[in-house]
């Protein structure tokens, strides 16, 4: 289970928070999914990541990020591998692609999230080009 835990995941920009709560809702929602929901669900974790994925890019284009290329790429990496598995998902093979949501997403999540993603909120947050959440008061436009 991947359950969103804000003391863990909490990054403190909050278009990052609210789209790595929906990826860990939706890869939960995989987890327990059966066979019937699994290739919708998959559609859908696809497509979040495209979004995902592209609004960090967003992100750090307008907030001249050093690291892009190396976070692109990342990013680049694992939605070439989610495409693969959604080939064989819409042809019915689940096998490899549920042991993949298991294991290699929660794994490939916690160690992004605390490496480039964390670097990329880190990074907004000293140059003020996003909504920053500040420990208890309301989200600022910096
Ligand atoms: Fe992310
Ligand atoms: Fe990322």
């Amino acid at each position: 289970m991947l359950n969103w835990d804000a003391t863990q995941h909490a990054l403190g920009v909050a278009e990052m928070d609210a789209t790595h709560r929906e990826f860990t809702a939706l890869v939960n929602l995989l987890a327990e999914s059966d066979d019937t929901d699994f290739a919708a669900l998959f559609e859908k974790l696809l497509e979040h990541c495209r979004l995902h994925f592209t609004s960090e890019g967003r992100l750090m284009r307008i907030s001249r990020f050093p690291a892009l290329n190396e976070h692109e790429g990342e990013h680049h990496r694992i939605y070439g591998d989610l495409v693969q598995m959604n080939r064989a998902v819409q042809r019915g093979r689940l096998m490899l692609p549920r042991a993949f949501v298991k294991e290699g997403l929660e794994t490939w999540f916690s160690q992004h999230l605390s490496s480039m993603d964390a670097a990329l909120a880190a990074h907004l947050k000293r140059v003020g080009t996003a909504p920053v959440e500040l420990t208890g008061g309301l989200p600022v436009l910096m």
